[in-house]
């Protein structure tokens, strides 16, 4: 069954949501209040990375079942489900800011047809359905939760096959249209009220978070110990309570999910009385695993980074996205800098600008007398890269490796020293 959808707000996860639901069939209006965005996607130009969009963008713009207007009134005219898709970024005290949602609600509250649901995908403090609720005042509109899950850089494939989809609402028949709207693709389907729904988005990111700083700790344990961390992942992965997924050491985890949601929820618990000590643990020790890895680079180069020049691999918070919001491999970067270094970077596809910072076109450019390299981001290309080459390109064959993507006895046969994380 085709419905008709608008999608209120162009990002990575409003335009995923639209070209995906055109692909499964539906006509689907994205709307933005960027003009030249707009104009940009009608000619099926999709303004970010993100693999596989630009196809299904093309493909649902062709068959005429996907088009691209300004502004959000002109979108939800004769449209049965609106998504509001709008950022939530973080207010100066940590808590969502909720402006764009509210305007966005704003802008379509009286142009949305007698019986329209309106389907908030923003991730919005537990609460929030009936902040739009009211804004929208409308007795014949129903306001439901429906949370994304979407990772960059495998967005479409998230979206097309989810572990899950949830549905937050207090109207049985509201949650039935929505779910319809999900019914060709294989995945259970949890409907709850609102405040479930809204809680269950903000649990999954932070515990996944947890997850990976739990296993940042378990790294430098390792370190101490002189154990390998890989066996160790190996070894608790196979455990089916823990699970194998989520469990690489890095520079900390960033994007613009992670850090956000997570101090988001420290505030949404704060404010219903609750501390949570252990969140709060959890961001500061991301925050320690920066400088865990800047102390390692700092180490590579004999005790100081000043006059330094350091090869940086990475600028992306993490492979398969051009995205550098709260991107470990630019914070740490940034501090290297502070202290005095010169860094020539490389990244496939994000690009940065920062005095002292040189921006090259190949990895192997990147290094070419360089003190030290160091690997932030797990970009595919790295784990081939030619060793050889980097040895005779450094000043010193030393490579602090932050994601363990090279093979240390390859790195070794190269005559290079290796300092990974947690071994
Ligand atoms: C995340 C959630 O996965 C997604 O469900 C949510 O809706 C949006 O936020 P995303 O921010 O795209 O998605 O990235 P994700 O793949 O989850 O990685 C987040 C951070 O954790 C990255 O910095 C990544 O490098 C890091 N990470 C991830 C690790 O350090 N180790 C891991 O094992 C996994």
């Amino acid at each position: 069954m085709s419905t008709s959808v608008a999608v209120i707000g162009t990002g990575y996860v409003g335009l995923t949501t639209g070209a995906c639901l055109a692909h499964l069939g539906h006509r689907v209006t994205c709307a933005d209040i960027d003009a030249a965005k707009v104009a940009a996607l009608a000619e099926a130009r999709v303004p970010f990375y993100e693999p596989g969009l630009a196809e299904l963008v093309r493909e649902g713009v062709a068959a005429g079942r996907l088009r691209f207007v300004l502004g959000g009134a002109a979108a939800v005219d004769g449209a049965d489900l609106v998504f509001l898709c709008v950022p939530t970024p973080q207010a100066d005290d940590g808590s969502a800011d909720l402006s764009y949602v509210e305007a966005a609600a704003g802008s379509i509250a009286a142009t949305l047809r007698p019986g329209a649901v309106v389907v908030n995908k923003s991730t919005v403090p537990v609460g929030s359905a009936s902040v739009v609720e009211r804004i929208i005042a409308r007795d014949d509109v129903t306001v439901v939760s429906n949370p994304e899950f979407l990772r960059e850089g495998s967005a479409v494939a998230d979206f097309l096959r989810p572990d899950r989809v949830i549905i937050g609402t207090e109207s049985a028949e509201a949650g039935r249209r929505v779910a319809a709207l999900y019914h060709s693709i294989d995945a259970p389907v949890l409907i709850t009220d609102p405040a479930s729904a809204e809680t269950i988005k903000y649990a999954a990111n932070a515990f996944l978070a947890t997850k990976i700083s739990f296993v940042n700790a378990i790294a430098a344990v390792c370190e101490a110990v002189g154990a390998d961390i890989g066996d160790v992942i190996r070894g608790i992965g196979s455990d089916r309570r823990i699970g194998p997924d989520f469990l690489r050491p890095g520079p900390g985890w960033g994007g613009s999910c992670f850090p956000k949601d997570t101090r988001a929820l420290v505030s949404i618990a704060e404010q219903g009385g609750y501390d949570f000590r252990l969140l709060r643990g959890v961001i500061a020790s991301n925050a320690e695993q920066h400088d865990r890895m800047v102390a390692k680079v700092r180490q590579a180069l004999g005790g100081s980074l000043r006059g330094a020049t350091v090869a940086a691999w990475g600028l992306a918070f993490k492979a398969g996205t051009d995205d550098v919001r709260d991107s470990p491999a630019v914070a740490i970067i940034d501090v290297l800098l502070a202290e005095g270094a010169t860094v020539r970077a490389y990244d496939p596809q994000a690009v940065i600008a920062r005095q002292g910072l040189v921006q090259v076109g190949s990895a192997l450019a990147a290094c070419e007398g360089a003190d030290a390299l160091v690997v932030l981001t797990e970009w595919s290309e790295f784990l081939g890269a030619d060793l050889d080459g980097v040895a005779t390109r450094l000043r010193t064959p030393v490579v602090v490796d932050t994601r363990n993507v090279l093979d240390p006895p390859a790195a070794a046969a190269a005559g290079l020293t290796l300092l990974g994380v947690g071994r």
